[in-house]
């Protein structure tokens, strides 16, 4: 306990450290030379370090800061970011951190929601897994090992190069998120309904726990390699790298968008969509987008709905199947495109298809992206009546929404098929659809930032009469910290069940179970990590 309490103090920790700094006979009780002592190749490790001092400090810090709000003058900053270059770094910074008492906050992609991949309230270190993007394809076994770094487009890229478009990795839309965080709190993509989410498809991994183990799947056990596939990033080690299972994709898939405003009965479509949509074969990955927007008509606000669709297989196919089962829509040839499974990737995020380096840009920005943003998320079990979708467009029509969405995924498919409990993501059978709330807002606006994350509330509070409840689920990898957040990045228990059921329902009493056996005095963790049981930890002591 004595440890503990001290680990869980900052203040304590910057009077012993400073004490011990100006005190010091020994190089080690100094972290930057702990790091140079604790790791096996010195030489290296000091060119991947960064202070303050270091005239690209910043430039690395900001690197992957997708959300401005986290990118302010009074955002804490690390006391050093380290950019390790093999696994004794990491072993090197998780030792000297634990023994100086900072907290390591761990950044793959850095598309964190809430930033917590770089921002903490006490003293702490990044470890930035830049330099560890490796991504090793077996194209005869249909696997690949990828390292956290690698960001999905890096892992698409090359299993397009290396298979000539035949086989694929059932991931993410956008191509800059991170594979660490990404795999980590489960992920889902175009491919879902048919081959299950990313995490779904992990076959073995490499993960550094807090006694600086390295651990595969054999040395790890099943509990620690459950509780990694979906339990969400930065509770149970420091993931280096992941087996995964590739699948196969045709040479031709159809994507297709239309759009209806309020006008073009927009409502009743919607409306039909809930039933629908989850019910479609597995080949389809179906959503529907709103914004609000000026009719072109008359220059009145108006709802735009965009449906949009990939589906495994060619127009032919594609169009009977829509018009047996969605006719209102209206789809017709000409709204499809057919392309290959990494063209939908770039349509979908509508990004440029001249040339696939663009999956390789780790600076790309999204033009769907606005440069500060709030998101939430919901689960839908029943369909939302028509009535009450007029609520959501009145707020939609509020001054905060200029640059708002509502998303509605399908689920469905090989979703309902996979196990509530086979990995912590918990939302499978029963879920019709997922529902994603953002507002996005200018880097200037950050001072009135409040403004419009008290929008996202109101819209969360009105929804909550028409969605999922006790508990009101939500995606451990939209994180929201509104739904429960512990000060300070501790944790505890019964603050932790709050967010904790919402995100992995009945799988949270499993992680705790496995965060108290792996890591029992919580070193690893942040405002939403999963907390060990303090209770059984001291039952464990008699
Ligand atoms: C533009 C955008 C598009 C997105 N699209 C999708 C999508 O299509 N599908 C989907 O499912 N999600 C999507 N997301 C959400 C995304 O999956 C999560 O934000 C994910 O956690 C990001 O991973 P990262 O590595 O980029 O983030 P980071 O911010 O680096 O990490 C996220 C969390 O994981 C922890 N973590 C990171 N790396 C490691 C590691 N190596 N070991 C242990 N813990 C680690 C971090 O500490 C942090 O808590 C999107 C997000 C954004 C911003
Ligand atoms: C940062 O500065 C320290 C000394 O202050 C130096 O040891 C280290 O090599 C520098 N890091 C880089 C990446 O240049
Ligand atoms: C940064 O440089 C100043 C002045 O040289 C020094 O006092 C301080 O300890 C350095 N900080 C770090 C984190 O290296
Ligand atoms: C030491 O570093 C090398 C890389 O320079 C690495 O391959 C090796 O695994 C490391 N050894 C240990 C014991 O960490
Ligand atoms: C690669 O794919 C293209 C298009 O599908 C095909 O025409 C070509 O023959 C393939 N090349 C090899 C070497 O398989
Ligand atoms: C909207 O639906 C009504 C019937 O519900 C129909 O008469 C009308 O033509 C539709 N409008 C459009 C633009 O499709
Ligand atoms: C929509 O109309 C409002 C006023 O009617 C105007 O202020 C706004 O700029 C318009 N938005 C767009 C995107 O044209
Ligand atoms: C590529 O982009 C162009 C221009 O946006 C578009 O017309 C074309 O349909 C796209 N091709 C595919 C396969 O998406």
């Amino acid at each position: 306990m004595k440890s503990l309490h001290f680990s869980m103090s900052p203040f304590l920790f910057v009077v012993l450290f400073s004490l011990s700094w100006a005190i010091s006979a020994h190089a080690d009780e100094n972290f930057l030379d702990c790091l140079s002592l604790h790791s096996n190749d010195s030489s290296s490790i000091s060119k991947v370090i960064y202070t303050q001092n270091n005239s690209s400090y910043s430039s690395v810090l900001d690197s992957t800061i997708r959300n401005f709000r986290f990118n302010t003058p009074t955002t804490p900053k690390p006391f050093v970011i380290v950019t390790p270059l093999h696994v004794s770094h990491i072993q090197a910074t998780i030792y000297c951190s634990r023994k100086h008492g900072f907290q390591i906050r761990i950044r793959s992609g850095g598309h964190d929601f809430e930033g917590l991949s770089y921002v903490s309230e006490v003293p702490f270190v990044i470890v930035d897994m830049v330099n560890l993007r490796s991504v090793d394809i077996d194209i005869e076994n249909k696997v690949a090992w990828v390292q956290s770094g690698a960001i999905l487009g890096e892992l698409y890229y090359n299993i397009v190069e290396q298979s000539n478009g035949t086989l694929a990795f059932p991931a993410g839309l956008c191509p800059t998120v991170g594979i660490g965080g990404y795999l980590s709190g489960g992920g889902y993509g175009l491919l879902f309904r048919k081959y299950g989410l990313a995490t779904d498809n992990v076959i073995d991994a490499q993960l550094v726990d807090v006694k600086g183990r390295v651990l595969d799947r054999k040395a790890m056990g099943e509990d620690l390699f459950w509780a990694i596939r979906g339990g969400g990033g930065g509770s149970f080690g420091i993931a280096v790298a992941w087996k995964v299972q590739l699948v196969s994709v045709p040479a031709t898939m159809t994507l297709f968008t239309i759009t209806k405003t309020l006008e073009q009965n927009a409502t009743k479509l919607i409306h039909h969509w809930q039933s629908v949509a989850p019910k479609l074969p597995d080949e389809f990955y179906s959503g529907v987008t709103v914004t609000r927007v000026n009719s072109s008509q008359d220059g009145k606000m108006t709802i735009l709905a965009s449906f949009h669709a990939s589906f495994l297989g060619g127009i032919d196919e594609l169009i009977p199947l829509m018009q047996e089962r969605f006719p209102e829509l209206g789809l017709v040839r000409e709204d499809c495109t057919e392309m290959s499974w990494i063209e939908s990737i770039l349509y979908m995020g509508q990004l440029p298809n001249e040339t696939l380096n663009i999956l390789l840009d780790r600076t790309l920005q999204s033009p769907l992206l606005s440069p500060s943003f709030k998101s939430k998320s919901d689960y839908v079990r029943k369909p939302i009546p028509e009535i009450a979708f007029q609520g959501i467009w009145s707020k939609l029509f509020e001054e905060e929404a200029h640059s708002a969405s509502i998303s509605f995924i399908a689920y469905g498919g090989k979703m309902d098929e996979i196990s509530d409990s086979a990995t912590p993501f918990p939302h499978r059978a029963g879920n019709l659809y997922k529902m994603v709330y953002s507002v996005g807002w200018q880097e200037e606006d950050n001072i009135r930032s409040q403004r419009y994350i008290s929008w996202s509330r109101r819209l969360y509070s009105y929804m909550g009469s028409f969605v999922s409840k006790s508990p009101r689920q939500s995606y451990i990898n939209y994180r929201d910290l509104d739904i429960g957040t512990n000060s300070k990045g501790k944790t505890s228990f019964t603050q932790g069940s709050v967010w904790g059921r919402k995100y992995f329902m009945n799988n949270f009493d499993r992680l705790v179970h496995v965060k108290t056996m792996v890591d029992p005095q919580n070193f690893f963790r942040h405002e939403q990590s999963i907390p060990p049981h303090f209770s059984r930890l001291k039952k464990n002591h008699h």
